[in-house]
C-alpha cells in the first residue's frame, strides 16, 4: 500500500509524519519504508542520522506500506500519487493553510489512481481551542474528508528528528499509532 503525503505549502510537517506514521506501523511488525521524493532529503537524512528502523525505500524489495514524501510543489505530485492508495494532505488547522490546501486537492484529484483515497490529516492542533473543536466542519467547507484522528502541536515532534522515535512520549506515540491504522484502514 502506498501512502502519499502532500501539500504544496512548505512546512505542513509532511516529513515528520511521514517518518513517524511509518515508524508506528515498522514498530507493530510490518514491512515499512519511506521514499523520499523532496530533493531537499529532509527525510533521508533523518531516517540516516535518528538509527530508525524504518527502511528507506528499496525498489527491490517488497513492503506492507510505502510512506512518500513530497516536496511543497504541485508540480511534484503526479509521480508520488501514480500508483498510492491513499492521498494525505497534511495540514495545520489556520485558515490561510486550508486554503492552500484546497487548491493542492484540486491538483491532486485529476492524479488520483481509480479507488484512491484523498483524506485530511490536521496537524499542529492545539486541543481545547475554538478551531480544533471546529475541525470537521472546516475540512467539510473545503470538500476534503478529514481523519478522525488529529495530530497535536508538540515539542516532542521536533526532537524526534534528532532523536528518533525514542523521543515521542507514550501519549504522542499512541497519537501516531492511532493516526497510521486509521491512514491504512479508513
Ligand atoms: N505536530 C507538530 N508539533 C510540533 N512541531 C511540528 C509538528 N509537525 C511538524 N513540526 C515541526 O514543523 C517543522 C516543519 O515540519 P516538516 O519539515 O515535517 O514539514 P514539511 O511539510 O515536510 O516541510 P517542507 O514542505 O519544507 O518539506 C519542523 O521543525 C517540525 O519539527
Ligand atoms: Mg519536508
Amino acid at each position: 500500500m502506498i501512502i502519499t503525503l502532500a501539500n504544496g505549502k512548505g512546512g505542513s510537517g509532511k516529513t515528520t509524519l511521514a517518518v513517524l506514521l511509518a515508524h508506528a506501523l515498522a514498530e507493530s511488525g510490518k514491512a515499512v519504508s519511506v521514499l523520499d521524493l523532496d530533493p531537499q532529503g529532509t527525510a533521508t537524512n533523518w531516517l540516516r542520522e535518528s538509527g530508525s528502523k524504518v527502511a528507506m525505500y528499496d525498489p527491490a524489495r517488497k513492503y506492507e506500506a510505502v510512506f512518500i514524501d513530497t516536496p511543497p510543489r504541485v508540480e511534484a505530485l503526479p509521480r508520488a500519487l501514480a500508483s498510492c492508495s491513499v492521498a494525505v494532505l497534511v495540514c495545520s488547522p489556520s485558515p490561510a493553510d486550508l486554503w492552500t490546501t484546497r487548491d493542492t486537492a484540486a491538483a491532486i484529484r485529476p492524479h488520483l489512481p481509480r479507488g484512491a483515497r484523498l483524506r485530511l490529516l490536521f496537524n499542529g492542533v492545539q486541543h481545547n481551542t475554538v478551531l480544533a473543536r471546529d475541525l470537521p466542519a472546516i475540512a467539510e467547507r473545503i470538500g476534503v474528508q478529514a481523519l478522525k484522528s488529529t495530530i497535536s502541536r508538540r515539542q516532542c515532534y521536533q526532537h524526534a528528528a534528532l532523536l528518533g522515535w525514542q523521543a515521542l512520549d507514550g501519549d504522542a506515540r499512541e497519537e501516531i499509532r492511532r493516526a497510521a491504522l486509521e491512514i491504512i484502514t479508513a
